[in-house]
């Protein structure tokens, strides 16, 4: 284990925060790089070393590289779905940039092994709404969909072309307490839990009946590490795996929610958001993942909603 010397590229985002905690306590806080654009909270910046980078300078992302003798490198900067929406050519560049250098690097040996998220986002309108399998019609209509499928279909040519050992999973929502998201379509199912207990109510901009796939960060967090240790050859797909935990409206989060805080009340205003979540999949069927390397979630909606309160409720983290 101890040979791996990881850096995390969009360390301060949602994922990437408390991704390189998890690595850090895996590898060691000394073979955990972290970096992003802008600083980080206490903790990441307090635990290890962290570095000003652009995931899109890929000088200065060699150079950190090759300064820090980087194995393996998890690239969690992205700009999300709906903030995509309104800056179309700015999300591309990052999003498509971004991958392309890590990808350059490990086609030219500079470092083993990448793991890059994929998302639901990847699928459209046509695809099939429920159980959609991990091979389907795509046809994604966002600016986020389309760079995630473009990325996924450079990271197969990449492992079939080069060699390169990129690792993938189509992330569904993924629901956490301690750094916020920014400018996804799934967010409201956090901002559902800081409301309920700073103000009792909460104004959701997707609909009553809008089904999204779903997913606590300790499952998203455990299978980006079990995918990442799992031996090659379990790896058989070198695009991205499906993911799945749960599937819930707005509608069930709220009544899951009222069995904590009876005095609850959600109101529906559904804004440019609606239509993205509309295009996507309500639920995931993610067998390869299981069969391939075990995949196995652990939270469900109950757990879910137990862990947000509690965690928000302990860190005092309701703004
Ligand atoms: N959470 C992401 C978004 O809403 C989906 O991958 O954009």
């Amino acid at each position: 284990m101890n040979s791996k010397k990881i850096l995390v590229i969009g360390a301060a985002g949602q994922i990437g925060s408390e991704l390189t905690m998890k690595l850090r306590g895996l590898f060691g806080n000394d073979n955990v790089i972290a970096s992003d654009i802008k600083n980080g909270g206490e903790e990441l910046m307090n635990s290890g070393t962290f570095e000003i980078a652009d995931a899109t300078d890929k000088a200065g992302i060699e150079s950190l590289i090759e300064n820090h003798k980087i194995t393996d490198v998890y690239l969690m900067a992205a700009m999300l779905s709906a903030t995509a929406e309104k800056i179309p050519m700015k999300a591309w560049s990052l999003n498509m940039d971004s991958l392309f250098n890590i990808l350059n690097l490990a086609k030219d040996k500079k470092i083993e092994r990448i793991f890059w998220p994929s998302s639901i986002a990847v699928f459209g309108p046509r695809s099939p709404k429920e159980n959609t399998p991990q091979t389907t019609i795509m046809e994604p209509n966002t600016v986020y969909g389309i760079s995630k499928q473009t990325g996924e279909r450079w990271c197969e040519y990449y492992f079939n072309k080069y060699g390169v050992d990129v690792r993938s999973i189509r992330f569904p929502g993924i629901i956490s307490y301690k750094t916020l998201p920014g400018g996804g379509t799934t967010d409201y199912a956090i901002e559902i839990f800081r409301s309920a207990l700073k103000d009792g109510c909460y104004t959701s901009f997707l609909s009553e009946n809008t089904a999204l796939p779903m997913m606590f960060m300790d499952d998203a967090l455990k299978a980006t590490v079990d995918i990442m240790q799992a031996p090659s050859e379990k790896i058989k797909l070198r695009s991205s795996y499906n993911l799945s935990a749960m599937s819930f409206t707005p509608n069930d989060l709220a009544s899951e929610i009222r069995k904590q805080l009876p005095e609850f009340e959600i109101r529906y205003n559904p804004d440019s958001r609606q239509q993205i979540a509309d295009s996507w999949p309500g639920s995931i069927d993610d067998n390869e993942a299981r069969k391939d390397w075990g995949w196995k979630h652990e939270f469900d909606i109950k757990k879910l909603t137990r862990a947000m309160l509690d965690g928000l409720k302990t860190e005092k983290l309701t703004f």
